[in-house]
């Protein structure tokens, strides 16, 4: 199985993406936790991506299509994947497309704008393993712990509301495009295409699990 899931911050892509992984076997390939795992390891590559990512802004296609291109080479990768915030742009979708990589599923998740605010506001998540937990929606088992290492959780720094509508717009501007871009090839070509997906990321986390599993199934 590979697939992506595609949606804006806070759509709950990560929250979504353990659960497709287990089930399925496959690694998740978040770009913004190997990001953030390169600013926490403070290597040149994170120490450039701090400062966009504080800024809420795009680490350029170039590095991403580089990190993306070395993890599909590891051996985990061999029974398929699950992407998580890439692709983000059209040149990463092109360079997905160029590499010959066969996709089984995009999956949109929707969430309206009034909502992304109130679940970054509230997330709290396990630097290491990046599980994402809400302080309402979706508390850990013991407060500030991550439930599997009991590890203590923290507030991501991109998760301030001044970044988080940056983000936004940076969404609207450069990754709502690949709405159209895969909807629009699987409509064209569905012999290649990958099948389009959307599902509504409103409710509660369970309600959407079985809609997304529903929506890999057909
Ligand atoms: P990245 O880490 O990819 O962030 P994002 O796409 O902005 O998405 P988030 O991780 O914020 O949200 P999510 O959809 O995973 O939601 P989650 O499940 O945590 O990227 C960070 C940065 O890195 C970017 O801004 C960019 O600078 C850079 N970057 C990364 N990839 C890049 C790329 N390809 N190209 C260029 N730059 C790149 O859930 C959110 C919250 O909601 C949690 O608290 C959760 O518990 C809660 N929640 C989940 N589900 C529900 C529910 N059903 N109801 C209520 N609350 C819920
Ligand atoms: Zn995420």
């Amino acid at each position: 199985m590979r697939l992506i899931l595609l949606g804006p911050p806070g759509a709950g892509k990560g929250t979504q993406a353990a659960f497709l992984t287990q089930h399925f076997g496959i690694p998740q390939i978040s770009t913004g936790d190997m990001l953030r795992a390169a600013v926490k390891a403070g290597t040149p590559l994170g120490i450039e991506a701090k400062k966009v990512m504080d800024a809420g802004g795009l680490v350029s296609d170039e590095i991403i299509i580089g990190l993306v291109q070395d993890r599909l080479k590891q051996p985990d990768c061999a029974n398929g994947y699950l992407f998580d915030g890439f692709p983000r742009t059209i040149p990463q979708a092109d360079a997905l497309k160029s590499a010959g990589v066969k996709l089984d599923y995009v999956v949109e998740i929707e969430v309206p704008e009034e909502d992304i605010i109130e679940r970054m506001s509230g997330r709290r998540v396990h630097q290491p393993s990046g599980r994402s937990y809400h302080v309402r929606f979706n508390p850990p088992k013991v407060e500030g712990k991550d439930d599997v290492t009991g590890e203590d959780l923290i507030q991501r720094d991109d998760d301030r509301e001044e970044t988080v509508r940056n983000r936004l717009n940076v969404y609207r501007q450069q990754t709502r495009p690949l709405v159209d871009y895969y909807s629009s090839w699987a409509q064209q070509s569905p012999a290649d295409a990958p099948k389009y997906r959307k599902i509504s990321g409103v409710g509660a986390v369970e309600e959407i699990k079985s809609r997304l599993f529903d929506a890999v199934n057909s």
